[in-house]
C-alpha cells in the first residue's frame, strides 16, 4: 500500500499552491502551517512574506483564501489578527484519512525514498567486566534506532563494538595459567555465575598484579605473547570472550533485545587491519610522528597548557589503541559493508574521541560527501540525588540488580491491579512492564540529556511511563474484545465531537512522527508522541462513551478511533522495543 498523506502535509501543499498563485513573483513559499488551540491549523507565512514585500499581510492572507480550492478536507479558514490563517479541517477528511491508515499495516508510514545503509555502532560492553548503566543506555538507545530505521526502508547493519582487547587481557590470562581452575564451572552456567566467576578472577588477578612485580613482567610478556598470536595465549583469550558472552546475552534477554552473534565484533576483530591504517595514515602524512608515536593534531584541540593534545593511532612502543581500532572499524564499515552513514551511541563522554576519529577520517577520505559519521552521544545516568548513579557504597550498580529490581516493582504493580491473572501471567507481564518502564524512561527523554534513574517514578501508572501506555492499550483490547458483535467500521458521513477531533488528528501524525524519529535519531520524540497519544485517548474515553454510544454506527465509529489508537500504539512502543500486554 502507498503510503497516506497526513492532513497536514495535504494543507500544506494546498496552501503553497495557492500563496504562489497569489504571489508568482516570490517563487515557492513556505506557509508555515502548525497545530494550533484556535483551529485545528494556524499557518503564518503570510505574514513575514508580506512584510519582506512591503505589501500588506491581511490583503495576501484573503488572496490565498480566495485561491483555496473548495473541495472536502478544509471546513472552514479565515483571516485573523494581523494576517495568519486558522484552518478547521472537515470531520469527514479527517475519518477517511484515518480509515486509509487503518486499511495499510504500516498505518500509512511511507518508506523512505532514497534508503541508505546505516552502519550502528552499539550495545559494547567489555569482556571480563561487569555491565553497567552506561551500557545500558547504549543498549537501548540503540535498539530502538534500529527498529526506527528499519522501519523506514534503511538497511542497518548492527556492529557491538566490545571490549575484547588490550593490555588487560595479559594479565588475566596470565592469572589464569597460574591459576588454572578459576574459570571452570558447570556446564549451563547461567549469565550471572558466568560473571560472578570472571569478576573474581578479575580482582584476583588485579590484585596480584598490582602487588607482585614479577607477576606483573609474566603478565606484560603475555601481552606481546597475545599480539604475537601466540596460540595457547589465544585459546586462554577465547576463553574469556566466550564467559562474557554468556553474560552478556543472559543481560540482553532479560533486557527483551535480540543481539546477533555475527554482529557481535569486537575491537579484536579488526587486529589484522591496524598495521595498514597506520601505514595509509602515515604515508598520506595525515599521521605523523611524535616522540615515537603516530599522532595526528587538530587546531582546536589542546591540552590546559595550550599544547596540542593529539590523538594517538600507535604509540611510541609500537602499540595500538583505542583509536587505531576505531579507524579501522570505520575502513570496514564503509569499504566492506558500504555503508553510507555510520552512527555511534556512545556516551557523550567519549564526544572528543570521536571528534577527532571522525576528523582524522575525513582527511585522509575514508569518510566523505557520500558516507559521514554521527555520534548519538548520551548523557549520564544519575540517581535519585542528581550524581552519577553509584550504590551507597560509591560502587557501580550492577545493570541486573537493576533490571532485576525494576521487574520486582513492576510486579508488585501487576498484582495490584491484577484480577484474573494467574501467577505465571504475573511473572510475564512484570517483566514486560518492569523492562518496559527501564526502556521508556531512558528513551523518553532526549538522549543528549543526563536523566536520573528513580524506580519509583518509572513504574508510576501516572504520568509519563510505559506503564500508562501499556494500560491504555490493555483498556482498548477489553474495550474490543467486550464490543462482541460490533466491530470498528470508519464513518465518514459522522459528525467528530472535539476530543474525537483532537485524536483522530494526533493518529494522523504517526508517519510524521515515525520520519522525524528516524532522521533525527531521535527515539524520544516518538515516546512523546505516543504518551500524547494515550494522553488524548483518555480525555476521548472520558468524554465520549464507547460501546453505549447513541446509534450502532456511532459505536462503529468509536470503536474504529480506539482500534487505530490501540494499533498504533503497539507499533510505536513496538519501534522503542516494549511490549504491550493485551491484559493488564
Ligand atoms: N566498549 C566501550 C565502552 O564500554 C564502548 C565502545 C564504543 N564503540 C566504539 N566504536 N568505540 O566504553
Amino acid at each position: 500500500m502507498a503510503s497516506v498523506p497526513s492532513l497536514a502535509s495535504t494543507l500544506h501543499q494546498r496552501i503553497t499552491d495557492a500563496l504562489s498563485a497569489a504571489l508568482p513573483e516570490a517563487g515557492v513559499v513556505d506557509p508555515l502551517l502548525r497545530r494550533s488551540d484556535r483551529a485545528d491549523f494556524q499557518a503564518n507565512g503570510m505574514l513575514a512574506l508580506a512584510k519582506k514585500l512591503k505589501g500588506n499581510p491581511r490583503e495576501l492572507a484573503t488572496k490565498v483564501v480566495e485561491g483555496l480550492p473548495a473541495g472536502d478536507v478544509i471546513q472552514d479558514v479565515e483571516v485573523s489578527g494581523p494576517g495568519f490563517l486558522n484552518i478547521t479541517v472537515a470531520d469527514g477528511a479527517i475519518t477517511r484519512t484515518l480509515a486509509a491508515r487503518a486499511a495499510d499495516d504500516r498505518l500509512g508510514v511511507p518508506f523512505k525514498e532514497h534508503p541508505g545503509t546505516t552502519v550502528i555502532d552499539w550495545a559494547q560492553p567489555n569482556v571480563a567486566k561487569e555491565m553497567h548503566v552506561g551500557h545500558l543506555r547504549s543498549a537501548v538507545i540503540g535498539d530502538a534506532t534500529v527498529k526506527i530505521l528499519e522501519f523506514t526502508g534503511e538497511k542497518v547493519i548492527s556492529r557491538h563494538h566490545i571490549g575484547d582487547w588490550g593490555t588487560q587481557f595479559g594479565m588475566l590470562i596470565q592469572y589464569l595459567i597460574e591459576h588454572p581452575h578459576e574459570l571452570d564451572h558447570k556446564d549451563g552456567a547461567s549469565g550471572e555465575e558466568a560473571m560472578s566467576n570472571l569478576n573474581r578472577l578479575y580482582k584476583a588477578a588485579r590484585a596480584l598484579f598490582d602487588a607482585d612485580a614479577e607477576f606483573k613482567e609474566r603478565a606484560r610478556r603475555r601481552v606481546v605473547d597475545l599480539q604475537a598470536g601466540d596460540e595457547e595465549t589465544l585459546a586462554l583469550w577465547q576463553r574469556f570472550v566466550d564467559e562474557s558472552k554468556i553474560y552478556f546475552y543472559s543481560v540482553f534477554d532479560k533486557l527483551d533485545m535480540e543481539i546477533r552473534d555475527e554482529n557481535v565484533v569486537g575491537e579484536s576483530g579488526y587486529n589484522d587491519m591496524l598495521a595498514e591504517t597506520c601505514r595509509l595514515l602515515e604515508e598520506s602524512r595525515v599521521a605523523v610522528r611524535s616522540e615515537g608515536a603516530l599522532c595526528v593534531f587538530f587546531e582546536d584541540v589542546k591540552g590546559p597548557d595550550g599544547n596540542p593534545v593529539p590523538l594517538i593511532v600507535q604509540k611510541s612502543d609500537g602499540g595500538y589503541g583505542y583509536a587505531a581500532t576505531d579507524l579501522s572499524a570505520i575502513r570496514d564499515r564503509v569499504q566492506n559493508l558500504e555503508a553510507s552513514t555510520l552512527l555511534y551511541v556512545v556516551d557523550a563522554r567519549q564526544a572528543l574521541h570521536f571528534k577527532m576519529v571522525f576528523e582524522t577520517a575525513r582527511r585522509i577520505g575514508w569518510l566523505n560527501e557520500d558516507v559521514h559519521a554521527v555520534q548519538l552521544a548520551f548523557g549520564t545516568v544519575l540517581g535519585k540525588d542528581g550524581k552519577p548513579f553509584k550504590t551507597r557504597e560509591g560502587e557501580t550498580v550492577r545493570l541486573v540488580d537493576l533490571l532485576d529490581e525494576a521487574i520486582d516493582r513492576a510486579g508488585a504493580v501487576v498484582r495490584e491491579k491484577a484480577r484474573d491473572l494467574t501467577e505465571e501471567e504475573i511473572a510475564e507481564r512484570a517483566a514486560q512492564v518492569g523492562i518496559g518502564a527501564v526502556k521508556y524512561a531512558d528513551l523518553s527523554t532526549s538522549a543528549a540529556r543526563d536523566y536520573k534513574f528513580d524506580l519509583d517514578q518509572m513504574v508510576s501508572l501516572n504520568g509519563d511511563t510505559s506503564v500508562y501506555l501499556q494500560y491504555a492499550f490493555a483498556r482498548i483490547q477489553s474495550i474490543l474484545r467486550k464490543a462482541g458483535e460490533a466491530g470498528p467500521v470508519a464513518h465518514p458521513e459522522l459528525p467528530l465531537a472535539p476530543a474525537e477531533r483532537a485524536l483522530g488528528l494526533h493518529l494522523d501524525q504517526f508517519a510524521a512522527t515515525v520520519a522525524e524519529a528516524a532522521e533525527e535519531y531521535a527515539p524520544h520524540k516518538l515516546a512523546g508522541y505516543l504518551y500524547q497519544l494515550a494522553s488524548l485517548y483518555t480525555t476521548f474515553y472520558d468524554q465520549c462513551p464507547v460501546l453505549k454510544a447513541e446509534s450502532p454506527e456511532l459505536v462503529e465509529n468509536r470503536l474504529f478511533l480506539c482500534d487505530l489508537t490501540a494499533r498504533t500504539l503497539h507499533r510505536g512502543m513496538a519501534l522503542l522495543g516494549i511490549r504491550t500486554p493485551e491484559r493488564l
